[in-house]
């Protein structure tokens, strides 16, 4: 008698979202000053390697089909690269950003003016410090917002305000992974991936209780920048280096491509950084 084998466990099927994305060229990006434990400006940047690196980000999503725009990169605004910071935009409500650095805080104007530009009519500039997407990451589930380098927990509050979403607050407590979304990134509408030695224990509980089957990245996958992630739900981008990381997320089902951005990473940033994504 032949005996029926269970048939080996196959990933779901992953299916990809097409997403409106807005990307700012690096075209004055340097390494002026430092704000965060990655960023040495003694160290000398590429500036025309930077922008062929941010080209190859930028081509891959069109072939990937989504929607890429583009803001206009500003003199004396090196880390305008990093998109993801310059608001939060649920249902196609915007919260502009409001910088924790002077450094960056020009950046927020020239955001708030891009979207009325742009035909958006609710665009809120945040009264209390808020990065954006750099510690906003929108689930199903809820709106994570990072806090405890950058983003103020009483953004929270407004982003919960203007986007009638619930808001959970998570605490990051290792200053190399000062952003949100340097530690954690949506995978998908109810799938995350983190590492979990970037939280305190209170939000670790959190993240269990709200995403019980999460991916967790190790520390090599987040000293890679592996979690600077980008998904469509089923396309996802990362860092070159990340392959750890890459080869468990193809385990459940995703595709993963590789970008290399090392030269923004000298600035603390990577794929998601240079990503902001409008969600109407
Ligand atoms: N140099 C920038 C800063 O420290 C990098 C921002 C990276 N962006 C991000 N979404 N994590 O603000």
């Amino acid at each position: 008698m032949t005996e029926l084998l269970a048939p080996e466990a196959a990933p779901a099927p992953r299916q990809a979202r097409i997403r409106n994305y807005v990307m700012c060229r690096p075209d004055h990006f340097e390494v002026s000053y430092s704000i965060n434990p990655w960023m040495d400006p003694g160290k000398p940047t590429d500036r025309a390697l930077a922008v062929a690196q941010w080209e190859s980000l930028r081509t891959l999503f069109v072939e990937l089909g989504h929607y890429v725009q583009t803001i206009d990169a500003a003199p004396g605004l090196p880390d305008m690269v990093f998109a993801a910071n310059g608001a939060l935009v649920v249902d196609g409500k915007v919260l502009v950003s409001r910088f924790r650095h002077p450094e960056r805080r020009a950046e927020a104007g020239l955001w708030a003016e891009w979207f009325r530009e742009q035909g958006y009519t609710d665009v809120v500039r945040a009264a209390f410090t808020s990065e954006g997407e750099g510690d906003y990451v929108t689930t199903g589930r809820a709106v994570l917002a990072g806090n405890g380098f950058r983003s103020d927990p009483r953004s929270q509050a407004e982003a919960e305000a203007l986007f009638g979403r619930p808001v959970v607050g998570l605490r990051l407590v290792d200053p190399r992974f000062y952003h949100l979304d340097t530690a954690l990134a949506a995978l998908d509408d109810d799938e995350v991936v983190y590492y979990p030695g970037a939280f305190d224990a209170e939000s670790l509980e959190v993240l269990e209780g709200l995403f019980p089957d999460a991916v967790l990245a190790d520390e090599e996958d987040a000293l890679v920048f592996g979690l600077n992630l980008v998904s469509d739900g089923c396309n996802v981008i990362l860092p070159e280096p990340a392959a750890g990381l890459a080869a468990r997320l193809r385990a459940h089902g995703f595709r993963t491509h590789h970008v290399d951005l090392s030269e923004l990473l000298k600035a603390g940033g990577s794929v998601k950084c240079c990503t902001l994504e409008i969600r109407h």
